[in-house]
């Protein structure tokens, strides 16, 4: 796609971002040789008109589709639920799938924490921290009516300024003053709520402190806003004692060991940030909170937790924070986000992180289970075998029956596949 390049491979591109996507398309085109069929695959957005995707990011030139597949037989505190997931990872969507058939009768239970964010106002250069400290948490009353000040309608819908803490820490360059301003954004993820009130609280909290104010923005460790879901998988509907235990080894290796907990934890983001990405969320917060939330202690761990309970079932939960909401950023404007919010039918935040803690348990579960048992290769390779043999030239009929023959021979690979296609082709 890239070899007949342009002549001119300057990237100062004087007003790129005031051109229209065509027009930056065709200039990029000119820049990296971009032949037709790429050119006129860029230039088709699919379902994302245009004028919005210019309007969502700076120099559009294209859209990047990822598949949307529904995860079927959840069932969360009770009701049935359809889940969309948006991921261009095969075994994602049958992996919650599976795991949700294999508990249906009891689902999953989940809960909340809260609704709160935390925005956070960094003060340097304070002669006394501990009395900054108190200086500031004195002026409580004053620094709610302010925050409230900044979103009545927020403020309208039962949320606003719930909390204050302020924090001491030691750096390289002195002790900072660190403000948390603490806020219920109610179903909203909430960023630009508390980023506009810290800075619109900064210049008074640089004087009470008596120092100089640098950062103002939120955490994306959201641990005032968890999300969990515990449930239950019986010993005879997951394959024995054997299995069980399987899981359970895999989830303590997981607790004990960050090199694993980061894999186990990337499975259970497998399905979480397939649900934010559906839902138009943020899926780089969710991400960032959840790994901090797992190295809190001070040591990286797994996200969740698996036990033998007292009937000699599995019992699995899962905790951390979801910073998702339902109005603001692309989840309102987005068509595929609210059709995604459609198909969920939630009419709360609270309800979306509430299944998207679900979602991510179930993936876990799947993943522990293969792993303890057949491996995931067998799954992934039945999926991995249709690219390659899509990839090798096959098409409609041609690409199940290639994949199955891959499989069959354990070898799923470029030139094999081209091989069996001409087998196919032949009859
Ligand atoms: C692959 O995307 C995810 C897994 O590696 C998760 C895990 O190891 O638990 C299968």
């Amino acid at each position: 796609m890239t070899s007949a390049a342009g002549q001119n491979r300057s990237s100062r591109i004087a007003g790129f971002h005031k051109k229209t996507p065509r027009e930056r398309l065709d200039l990029v085109a000119a820049f990296a040789g971009l032949n037709e069929t790429a050119v006129a695959h860029l230039a088709n957005m699919g379902n994302l008109d245009p004028a919005l995707a210019d309007k969502l990011i700076e120099n559009v030139i294209g859209t990047m589709n990822v598949p949307v597949g529904v995860a079927t037989n959840m069932k969360i505190d009770g009701e049935d639920v359809l889940v969309p997931m948006a991921t261009e990872e095969s075994s994602v969507v049958a992996a919650v799938c599976n795991a949700a058939r294999q508990n249906y009768e009891t689902g999953f239970s989940t809960s909340v924490s809260g609704n709160l964010m935390i925005a956070q106002v960094q003060a340097v250069e304070v002669r006394d921290p501990a009395a900054a400290r108190l200086r500031i948490l004195e002026r409580r009353d004053e620094i709610k009516a302010a925050c409230d000040a900044c979103d009545p309608v927020l403020v309208s819908l039962g949320g606003g300024f719930r909390d204050l803490e302020v924090r001491l820490l030691d750096t390289p360059s002195g002790t900072m003053v660190i403000t948390h301003l603490i806020v219920d954004t109610r179903d909203a993820m909430g960023a630009n709520a508390v980023n506009t009130m810290a800075e619109k609280l900064a210049p008074a909290i640089a004087g009470w402190a008596q120092g100089r104010v640098y950062l103002r923005i939120l955490s994306n460790l959201a641990d005032r806003r968890l999300a969990r879901a515990h449930a239950v998988w019986r010993t005879a509907d997951i394959g024995g004692e054997q299995v069980r235990d399987g899981i359970v080894s895999a989830y303590q290796f997981a607790a004990a060991d960050p090199y694993r907990a980061a894999t186990h934890n990337k499975g259970i983001m497998n399905g979480i940030s397939a649900v934010v990405l559906a839902t138009g969320n943020d899926t780089r917060a969710v991400e960032a909170g959840a790994h901090a939330y797992a190295a809190r202690s001070g040591r990286y761990t797994s996200l969740t937790t698996y036990e033998v309970n007292a009937d000699g079932d599995l019992s699995a939960a899962i905790e951390l924070p979801l910073a998702v909401g339902l109005i603001g950023g692309a989840t309102k404007v987005h068509p595929t986000a609210r059709a995604s919010l459609a198909i969920l039918g939630v009419s709360t935040a609270e309800r979306l992180a509430r299944i998207i803690a679900a979602v991510g348990l179930a993936q876990n579960f799947s993943a522990l289970k293969a792993l303890a048992t057949t491996g995931i290769q067998k799954g992934h390779m039945a999926l991995h075998a249709q690219n390659i043999a899509m990839m090798a030239g096959a098409v409609g009929e041609e690409v199940d029956k290639v994949a199955r023959i891959l499989v069959e021979r354990a070898s799923v690979r470029m030139d094999v596949a081209a091989k069996v296609l001409e087998e196919v082709r032949g009859g």
